[in-house]
């Protein structure tokens, strides 16, 4: 880190814990316990403790109010506390929280999200997007009968292990990325399984074909999130389809991000292509814990609890609380509304444009070279560099000490991202006011950071 940007980060945390002496207090005290592991805390510029939410707001316990601009890592497209989820989260909690033995609930839930993927037709839960992306890639080997998983430099796909390569990480040339584990304890054996493709060229379709005859699937991100919001451009997604089919792997779909949050239903809605597995999370749960993977019967079938026996022909997927009541009611509850109103996707993505234009504006009018990235109710950035980021390869080069400083100071202005702020979303809540002075709080952090050679 520079030494300015330096300062000046440690100057800005210092007076962030000043003024917020209740979450400087909760924060120190697990921190003097470590009573907390592997929790998100990590994403954040400083760790503000919150104490409750409405709408697109998030308020800490220090009484201070965020325009949130992550809205739980994307999965409350309504906003918090949205009126028909928080009745169907009532009414369910009278009806009890969790039983065990299906109910109806999953089932419609299921038809909801089904209806949405084109060519699905049934669907197994999980309880995260890590598990659901698992149980495809443990469908496809079965279906397959082969163990490698193709996966795109710069995808996160959840803790699954073999999708724990190249997430954060470059290694190799462009064309021919080498395998970078991005988790420490994972067994050697699985890096043999496990095949790292460029994102968006078309080098990883003869990557596929030197494969072919050991690889199960191929996961993707029709929009790479995590790596800096990059939508996989058609053609990529078409080639990776016929590559597929000539080797007899499967295609997935990681729509974790995407599900019902560009479209009501699979971003595959508005592609002209076809996966084989759709994986869903977040938005599906409407702000519960889940996961999903959806498809055509006989892929998806086997997940079935076979009627007398024959375990081993089961692809295991799920757990105590896949399918659970509350989060069915509260999937159920925030996709009705979507599917019922699919014009809310307009509006998502009028105010997300104007985000992206806005900060655009104030980027051009400070003459900072920068970029912004997204599409619909889903941006990142602004990344500080002079040519336009097309992967997350190309963001290693933008100035992160500057990104990481942006999301902190913007805390001071009442707006919470993630730092560096590679994928924000935004809900129906926000209101053009609320980008309005999300943008304008970019301008005068940015203006400041420039004023002290930071930018
Ligand atoms: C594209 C994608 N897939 C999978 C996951 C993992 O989902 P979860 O955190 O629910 O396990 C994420 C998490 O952000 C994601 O962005």
């Amino acid at each position: 880190m520079g030494g300015r940007a330096h300062e000046l980060m440690e100057a800005v945390r210092a007076e962030l814990w000043r003024t917020h002496p209740n979450s400087a207090s909760a924060h120190a005290h697990a921190i003097k316990r470590r009573v907390i592991g592997s929790t998100r805390s990590r994403f954040w510029p400083v760790p503000l403790y919150v104490e409750r939410a409405e709408g697109a707001y998030l308020y800490d316990v220090d009484g201070f109010r965020y325009i949130d601009c992550n809205m739980g890592h994307g999965p409350l497209i309504l906003g918090h506390r949205p009126p028909a989820v928080v009745a169907a989260l009532a009414e369910q909690i009278r009806g009890g929280n969790h039983y065990g033995p299906p109910s109806s609930k999953e089932c419609a839930l299921a038809e909801l999200i089904v209806a949405g993927v084109p060519g699905a037709e049934m669907l197994a839960f999980t309880n995260s997007g890590g598990e659901s992306t698992m149980a495809a890639v443990r469908l496809a080997r079965a279906a397959t009968g082969r163990e490698t998983v193709g996966k795109c430099e710069g995808g996160l796909h959840g803790n699954y292990e073999p999708l724990l390569f190249n997430v954060f990480s470059i290694a190799g040339e462009t064309d021919r990325p080498e395998l970078v584990a991005d988790c420490a304890g994972l067994p050697d054996g699985v890096a043999n399984d496990v095949v790292v493709l460029p994102f968006n060229d078309d080098a990883a379709f003869d990557l596929v074909r030197e494969h072919g005859s050991e690889l199960a699937c191929v996961v993707v991100e029709p929009l790479q999130g995590s790596a800096g919001t990059f939508p996989a451009s058609t053609s990529f997604l078409q080639g990776l389809r016929a590559v597929c089919d000539e080797v007899g792997a499967l295609l997935v779909f990681d729509e974790v991000i995407t599900g019902f949050r560009l479209a009501p239903g699979s971003a595959a809605l508005t592609l002209d292509v076809r996966p084989d597995l759709v994986t869903m999370g977040k938005a599906i749960g409407g702000g519960m814990p889940v996961g999903a993977v959806i498809g055509r019967r006989e892929h998806v079938m086997p997940t079935d609890s076979p009627p007398g026996g024959g375990f081993h022909e089961q692809v295991f997927v799920g757990g105590t609380f896949s399918g659970n009541p509350m989060t069915s009611a509260a999937g159920y509850a925030q996709l009705a509304q979507l599917v019922e109103n699919p014009a809310l996707y307009q509006e998502l993505s009028a105010i997300g444009e104007r985000m992206r234009r806005g900060l655009r504006e104030a980027l051009s009018e400070l003459g900072i070279p920068g970029f912004v990235t997204g599409v619909g109710s889903i941006w990142g950035g602004p990344y500080f560099m002079d040519r336009e980021p097309a992967s997350m390869r190309d963001l290693l080069d933008s100035n992160q000490v500057a990104g990481k400083l942006l999301s902190t100071c913007l805390l001071e202005h009442g707006v919470l991202m993630t730092a560096p702020a590679h994928l924000n979303f935004l809900s129906t809540a926000h209101t053009e006011e609320d980008v309005d002075q999300v943008v304008e709080a970019h301008r005068d952090v940015m203006k400041m950071l420039q004023s002290e050679g930071c930018l």
